[in-house]
């Protein structure tokens, strides 16, 4: 079946997902099984990556976060961190090339600060370049989601110190707000490829009630028929937010 055919028949049977998040795992092992140095992978991915993207774009699915880099793959050698970002550049670099053709408005979760000063510049030109856009990628970048919080912590308490807040201000919507997600729907679907089946300080506050569906494949392999087997396990799922249905 044509991705086309595929989009018609989801269509008929269940409205579109607002929100899917991805941690794009298994990399590495992709790149071992076939003798080849990690960066290998890591360019595979960025293949499945686009793959995906625009897979997600025909079905009408106006979000997608991925985790692309955590606070913690600092740990890596090098090279490795080196070779993503060098991936990392050469995305950033074309989608700002193609951004019309494309009309995805980019954004960054993470603290970008750590990242080189012209990738800093990238993204930035790719967000404020791409801002009118409805379809929008989330880029995990620098990523943690306990950093996340913490940082929406400080943000907070920051502002109840300059007298712009009051502490009993606070409940989940206001501290919602300081996230890297304001103002975007909870991912309803989150999917880990790869066969690990752990969240690796992946969005630990958006995922209160999210789907999680662990798959098997590694990341570079991933295709629309494996989106398609996510998003149709999700729908056999029943949701009950702590409900009795
Ligand atoms: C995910 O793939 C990409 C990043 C974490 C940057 P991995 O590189 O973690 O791949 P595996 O898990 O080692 O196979
Ligand atoms: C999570 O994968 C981070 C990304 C995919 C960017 P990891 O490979 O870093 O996670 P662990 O180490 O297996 O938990
Ligand atoms: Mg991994």
């Amino acid at each position: 079946m044509g991705l086309f055919q595929r989009k018609v028949q989801q269509e008929q049977e269940f409205p579109p997902l607002r929100h899917i998040a991805i941690i794009m795992d298994g990399n590495g092992r992709w790149a071992k099984k076939r003798g080849l140095p990690r960066t290998a992978g890591h360019a595979a991915g960025a293949e499945s990556f686009r793959r995906i993207a625009n897979y997600c774009r025909t079905l009408g699915v106006r979000y997608l976060t991925v985790y692309a880099f955590s606070t913690e793959n600092w740990k890596r050698s090098q090279e490795e961190v080196g070779g993503i970002m060098t991936l990392l550049r050469k995305y950033l670099e074309e989608a700002l090339r193609d951004m019309e053709k494309n009309k995805v408005h980019f954004c960054f979760f993470g603290d970008l600060s750590r990242l080189s000063p012209d990738l800093q510049e990238l993204c930035r030109d790719a967000e404020s370049r791409s801002r009118d856009y409805e379809v929008q990628v989330n880029f995990c970048l620098n990523y943690g989601g306990r950093d996340e919080i913490v940082r929406a912590a400080r943000l907070f308490a920051q502002e109840v110190a300059e007298g712009k807040r009051q502490p009993e201000e606070l409940d989940e919507a206001i501290f919602s707000q300081y996230l890297y997600s304001a103002d975007i729907p909870d991912p309803e679907l989150i999917i880990r490829p790869s066969g690990e089946e752990r969240i690796s300080n992946f969005l630990l506050w958006q995922s209160a009630y999210s789907e999680y569906v662990f798959m098997d494949v590694l990341w570079p392999d991933f295709g629309p028929k494996d989106l398609d087997e996510a998003i149709a396990q999700f729908h056999r799922r029943n949701r009950r937010f702590g409900g009795a249905k």
